[in-house]
């Protein structure tokens, strides 16, 4: 599995249900990642895409609890092992991208080998978090671009990946 996220420098991702950084550049590598891709997201983070709906040209795969959830054509998987058992079943256990939020980033960080984050350089009052990849001595970062800025928040698009 892969994961994506933006992250502020203490890898704050989410304050209230809302994300912590709206930058454009950031929405589009979004996009241009998880397009065409299964996606994996919590019911939470589904209920934030506008208008509760899943996003098009991707296959969307929710986690939730709830029983007989109206996903809007989401596949719904009930929990961790469901969802495991649907993406072997859908050949796509090695390519699905965790689209967040915290609680599932947490929950299925140890089947990821790739993480896509865009580090803001800015910590912003955050309630949700992604696990510090910098801390764990698991993972290295395989690439990165340059510095980037958009209206005065600096930032990185980094590719990160567990080590052998
Ligand atoms: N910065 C980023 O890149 C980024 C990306 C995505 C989201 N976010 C932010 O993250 C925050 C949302 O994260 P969150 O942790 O509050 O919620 P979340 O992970 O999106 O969703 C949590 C919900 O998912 C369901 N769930 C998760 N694991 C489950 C399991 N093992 N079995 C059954 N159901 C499971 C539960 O739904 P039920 O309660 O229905 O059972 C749970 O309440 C928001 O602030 C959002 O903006 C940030």
């Amino acid at each position: 599995m892969k994961a994506i996220a933006a992250v502020g420098s203490d890898w704050g991702i989410g304050k209230k249900n809302k994300l912590l950084f709206s930058i454009p550049e950031d929405m589009e590598f979004f996009k241009e990642t998880t397009m065409g891709h299964t996606i994996v997201m919590g019911r939470k983070t589904l209920e934030s895409f506008p208008g509760g709906r899943p996003l098009k040209g991707r296959t969307n795969i929710v986690i939730t609890s709830q029983k007989n959830y109206d996903a809007r054509g989401a596949i719904v998987v009930s929990s961790r092992e469901s969802l495991i058992s649907c993406l072997y079943d859908m050949d796509a256990f090695d390519d699905a991208i965790i689209v967040g939020g915290g609680q599932v980033y947490n929950d299925l960080i140890e089947f990821v080998d790739t993480a896509y984050i865009t580090k803001v350089r800015r910590k912003k009052p955050a309630d949700t978090f992604f696990p510090d990849l910098d801390a764990s001595g698991e993972w290295e970062i395989v690439s990165s671009s340059e510095e980037k800025e958009h209206e005065g928040l600096k930032f990185r698009f980094l590719t990160y990946k567990r080590k052998k």
